[in-house]
């Protein structure tokens, strides 16, 4: 057996070990090597295919199959594969559930259905938040969106978030549940809107505006602390008073509501969500880099610009050439262009390739 890179295959060849992508096998041991199947491949990112070679004694086939781990694969494949993450990701779609149905108990004014979400996702989040909690949801981030999971990751993404800020446990509690209840206002609108968003007419759009008000209206006789009910009110106003629903600026933003709306952004730009362009986290990184100044706290913004860049290292990446490769090094002044370790050992620094961009990261 030999390993063929993906642009060497040749066609007639024969595959000698199953591959597999994205935690399924993609194409199967002994496939015949056509220009359908090196389609397949490249499409799901395959750097490399083991070959059958002729000359190859049985045995030795036999003996590699045996001591054979797996075909490559990314490292978000890797981690899909691990109980931890299976763990997670159960944990994670029935918490999801939960957030529906407690979002729909508070929009018909049962507050209890918010007191039991609260405790129970604070546990959820708590006992998972550590830098593989960004890894796993990077995963399920490839699921559809909608407004339960979209409100779980901003809690949890916040919970992390409030560890890079060194607040304290109780600040820390507080400001995780913005980031679950900030956009429950939402639940005001149809799901269909909702799932619409992005290509909604001006006046609807104003509506969908409405959110923060929303939201702070139904929680307002609930038990939560003030201060989450005005992160909840406050999540989309920015320091240049340019946000909504009042206008506010620096000095009067609540610093939840400043905490919560660079991760909701964030967290927005990188979800599939219907008709609107999925960034990757890099092109993430660069809007929040151009914008943070007028939109965000600079000291906020910079940790957090600074650590989600960290956690992509080790990731790979596709670039625009077409060229995969490994973030090995993030650039303290241009934290959204990393240098990059190509297949052949060659490294990329993309703050001085300027022409190149990353398409995407797995
Ligand atoms: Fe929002």
């Amino acid at each position: 057996m030999e390993r063929v890179y993906i642009n060497d295959l040749k066609l007639g060849s024969r595959v000698a070990l199953n591959i597999s992508a994205h935690g399924r096998t993609i194409v199967t041991k002994g496939t015949v090597v056509t220009k359908n199947i090196i389609t397949i491949l490249k499409l799901n990112s395959v750097i490399s295919v083991p070959i059958q070679s002729t000359d190859d004694r049985v045995d030795e086939i036999k003996e590699e199959l045996m001591t054979y781990d797996e075909p490559f694969s990314s490292k978000l494949d890797k981690i899909a594969k691990t109980e931890e993450y299976k763990r997670f990701a159960k944990d994670y779609i029935q918490k999801s559930i939960e957030v529906k149905q407690a979002f729909n108990d508070v929009k018909n004014g049962d507050l209890e259905g918010a007191k039991k979400l609260s405790e129970d996702t604070l546990e959820f989040i708590k006992q998972n938040t550590n830098n593989s909690m960004l890894d796993f949801l990077s995963i399920l981030r490839n699921r559809d969106y909608s407004l339960y999971e979209h409100s779980l990751n901003v809690a949890a993404l916040t919970s992390l978030f409030a560890g890079w800020l060194n607040l304290n446990e109780t600040e820390t509690t507080e400001v995780t549940l913005v980031g679950l209840f900030h956009d429950i206002g939402k639940i005001s609108f149809s799901e269909e809107m909702i799932k619409n968003e992005y290509r909604l007419p001006a006046d609807r759009e104003l509506e969908i505006q409405m959110h923060p008000l929303y939201g702070f209206k139904f929680l307002k006789n609930s038990d939560l602390p003030e201060n989450v009910k005005r992160g909840i009110l406050e999540h989309h106003e920015y320091v240049n008073k340019e946000g909504y629903p009042r206008q506010l600026g620096m000095n009067e933003i609540s610093p939840y509501a400043q905490i919560v709306g660079i991760v909701e952004e964030y967290d927005t730009a990188i979800t599939r969500i219907p008709y609107k362009h999925t960034k990757t986290p890099f092109e993430a990184i660069k809007e929040l880099e151009d914008t943070w100044f007028e939109k965000y706290n600079g000291q906020y913004a910079m940790t957090f610009i600074d650590r989600i860049a960290q956690s992509y290292l080790d990731s790979f990446v596709k670039l625009s050439n077409g060229a995969i490769g490994k973030v090995t090094f993030v650039n303290n002044n241009n934290k959204s262009r990393p240098i990059i370790k190509l297949e052949d050992n060659t490294f990329i620094d993309l703050s001085e390739r300027k022409d190149l961009q990353i398409i995407e990261v797995f």
